[in-house]
Formats: C-alpha cells, sequence, structure tokens
C-alpha cells in the first residue's frame, strides 16, 4: 500500500476534500490533543495556528495506520516544527505537556463550556470569561442580557449537550416527514450532516428537503415549521429564511458570487432555512435511555434540528455542503470553480467532484 508507515509523504492529497477519510481513526490519541491545542488557538483568536493544528489532525484522520515514530512523518504537507514537536512528545511520553496545560488552564475550560451553549460563539464566551465568570450558575445569576437562543441554550443546557442517536434521528425524520408532506407530497427529505457520514451519534440532526418540480418547494419552511410547532412543541424557531450567511456550501457560495455577476441575485446561498429545537418525545421509542438524570414528569428530550430547504437544482450542491464535514467540504478552494464563468449545474454530488476534475469521495469518507 502507498500508505504503509514510512510512505512518502507524496501519497498524501495535499487537499482534504481528496483524503479518504473514515470514522476509523488511528491516531486519536494524537488528533484528540492536536484537537485542544486547535480549540485554544481558536480562543486566542489565533486563525493561523487554529488552521495548523486542524490540518495536521485532518491528515492523521487519514491515515489508515497508527503513526508510531514521527520520523516517520517527514515532509507531510502542513506539518510545522510546533506540530511535529507535540507528536513527538505523545509518542514518547504518552502526553504532551503542552496540551495539558492548556486543558488545565482556567481560561480553556471555561471559554470550552461557554462555546458548548447554543447560541454562544468564541467572541461571547470571552467576553463572560473577561467579566469574571466560570460556571453555568454564574451566568443564570448573572445580570446578562442573554439572545433568544442564549436562553434557550441555557435553558436546554443538558439535553443539547447530550448525544443525538441515529434512533432518535430516526424518530425526528418521521416528525418532519409527517409535516412537509402535509403540505408537499412529492417532497424529498434527505438526513445529511454527520449521520450522513455514518455517524452514530451527533450534536443535532440536518435535513435537506426538496422538490423533483423546481420551485413547488417555496415556503415551505414557514409552514413546516408551525405545524411542528403545534404537533410537537418546537422550543425555537428562527424562520429567518433569506438571512443566511452560513446556509450552504462554500462550494455553493463560490459559484453563486460567480453567477451573481451576471444574474440579479444569488439564491444560492438564500436557501431557506430553520435552526431549531424540538421536542422529543422519549416515550415514543428512546427506551427512556439517557433520561435517568432528568425531572420525573420530563418525558421528552430537547434536540437540535436543522431544516434546509433547497431548489431541485442546487441539491447536489447543498447536500455537499450540509453533509460536511467541516474539513472535507473544502472545496471551495480550487481554482477551477472561481474561474467558472457559468453556473454548472450538478444533478448529483458525483458530477461536482468530476467538473472538479476531482476523484469522487463517498460520504463515509468525508469525515476529515
Ligand atoms: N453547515 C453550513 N451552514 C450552516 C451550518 C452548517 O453549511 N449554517 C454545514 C457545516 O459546515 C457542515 C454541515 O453543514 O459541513 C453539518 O453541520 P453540523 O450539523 O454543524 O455538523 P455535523 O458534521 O453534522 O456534526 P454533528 O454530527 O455533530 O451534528
Ligand atoms: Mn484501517
Ligand atoms: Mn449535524
Ligand atoms: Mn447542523
Amino acid at each position: 500500500s502507498v500508505f504503509s508507515a514510512g510512505a512518502s509523504s507524496a501519497a498524501i492529497p495535499t487537499y482534504a476534500c481528496q483524503r479518504r477519510t473514515t470514522l476509523n481513526n488511528h491516531n486519536k490519541v494524537l488528533t484528540d490533543a492536536l484537537k485542544i491545542l486547535a480549540e485554544n488557538a481558536e480562543y486566542y483568536e489565533s486563525v493561523g495556528r487554529y488552521l495548523a493544528f486542524t490540518r495536521v489532525s485532518s491528515i492523521l484522520k487519514s491515515l489508515p495506520y497508527a503513526v508510531t515514530s514521527v520520523d516517520s512523518l517527514r515532509g507531510f504537507p502542513g506539518l510545522g516544527e510546533h506540530c511535529r514537536k507535540v507528536i513527538e512528545e505523545i509518542l514518547e511520553d504518552g502526553v504532551c505537556q503542552e496540551v495539558e496545560s492548556v486543558t488545565q488552564s482556567q481560561r480553556y475550560q471555561t471559554l470550552t463550556l461557554f462555546t458548548s451553549i447554543f447560541g454562544v460563539g468564541v467572541k461571547t464566551a470571552e467576553k463572560w470569561y473577561k467579566e469574571q465568570h466560570q460556571t453555568l450558575a454564574d451566568l443564570r445569576a448573572s445580570q446578562i442580557r442573554f439572545t433568544k437562543e442564549q436562553q434557550v441554550g441555557l435553558q436546554y443546557y443538558e439535553d443539547l449537550t447530550t448525544p443525538v442517536t441515529r434512533a432518535e434521528a430516526d424518530m425526528i425524520r418521521k416528525t418532519v416527514e409527517e409535516a412537509v408532506y402535509r403540505y408537499l407530497p412529492g417532497a424529498v427529505i434527505t438526513l445529511a450532516g454527520g449521520f450522513r457520514r455514518g455517524k452514530e451519534t451527533g450534536h443535532d440532526v440536518d435535513f435537506l428537503i426538496t422538490h423533483p418540480e423546481e420551485g413547488k418547494e417555496k415556503g415551505l419552511v414557514t409552514k413546516v415549521i408551525q405545524h411542528m410547532a403545534s404537533q410537537v412543541g418546537l422550543r425555537h424557531s428562527d424562520t429567518t429564511h433569506h438571512q443566511a450567511i452560513m446556509s450552504c456550501s462554500s462550494v455553493v457560495r463560490a459559484l453563486a458570487s460567480q453567477k451573481c455577476r451576471k444574474q440579479e441575485t444569488s439564491k444560492f446561498d438564500h436557501f431557506e432555512r430553520c435552526f431549531t429545537i424540538v421536542k422529543l418525545n422519549q416515550e415514543l421509542g428512546a427506551g427512556g435511555q439517557g433520561a435517568g438524570h432528568r425531572p420525573e414528569d420530563k418525558h421528552w428530550k430537547a434536540v437540535r434540528v436543522d431544516l434546509v430547504i433547497v431548489p431541485i437544482s442546487q441539491f447536489a450542491y447543498a447536500l455537499l455542503g450540509w453533509t460536511g464535514s467541516q474539513v472535507s467540504k473544502m472545496l471551495c478552494n480550487f481554482p477551477h470553480l472561481h474561474s467558472q464563468n457559468e453556473y454548472f449545474s450538478a444533478a448529483a454530488e458525483e458530477e461536482i467532484f468530476a467538473h472538479l476534475e476531482l476523484d469522487y469521495i463517498a460520504p463515509w469518507e468525508r469525515n476529515a
């Protein structure tokens, strides 16, 4: 195999979107450590260091063997001195001193806790940390004026940080189907995100909804949300269609900006979407699993659900973008794409890869 330990780095594709990265991570000890350093860099808004740690981590995830010697990493794309030293320390001592001190630092612990709250990003977390807040209790007792998202994030913190299982995703799918088919019987609902990449759990459930006849899907998100709210109790709905900033993949955005020059407005990054929280009834089949610490009278779990309504003509792009992973989908940096003057219509993900002259990478190989 070209990947045998010590193989030349030439065997490793430079682009993450071309590395077949399954969930079988042979270098978890190393990637967990690098993830901590990447997070910490993010907390210091050091984008360069964040990317450096993330890139090396993503390459390690793609290797079909466990790295045992730092020498075998010579010439790996993007491997700098810092990462090399971290890996070497872990291979030799089992731990890296820098990683240990980061995980023990108050700043890292507090920012990790605060950014785990729905609706809280690094900037906000840092602000609260500087105001001397350290725990969720501190926040709850504070005078902070939370956004609507943050209020919900704090209220359902335990539920929302408990991984969503595939069984739960299936149950939510039924709820979504019922609401969607009511208004648009011919609609097609696709599970995207981590579950499509083969993950057994996720932090949320992502659905793409389309219809074979272009235009039929218009206005669907509002109706679906209203129906679901009346049926299952939707705790929070941010039905900000047309406000999407990150609503679709960078691929789609790159294409959109090209098409924009010719056409009036970009419709690509303006999918109707809703980032929401659904009450999942736990008596309906989740087997009460994970409900142990909840109050006796609470028989439901708050689950994050993302609904994205996509016109069929852009479905392949949206699917690629919403399947992730964040790292795997970095197709956007390809010059081929930016030099396109016209919107390339793709009926399937395979066509997008082919158009970019890339090997097709299946969803379960996109776990970079
Ligand atoms: N995404 C996006 N625009 C958003 C939110 C997410 O394009 N506004 C993309 C992400 O970049 C990712 C995919 O949609 O590629 C799924 O996002 P997310 O649910 O955050 O991550 P998952 O990979 O599904 O991880 P998890 O299983 O933990 O939910
Ligand atoms: Mn293997
Ligand atoms: Mn997801
Ligand atoms: Mn999501």
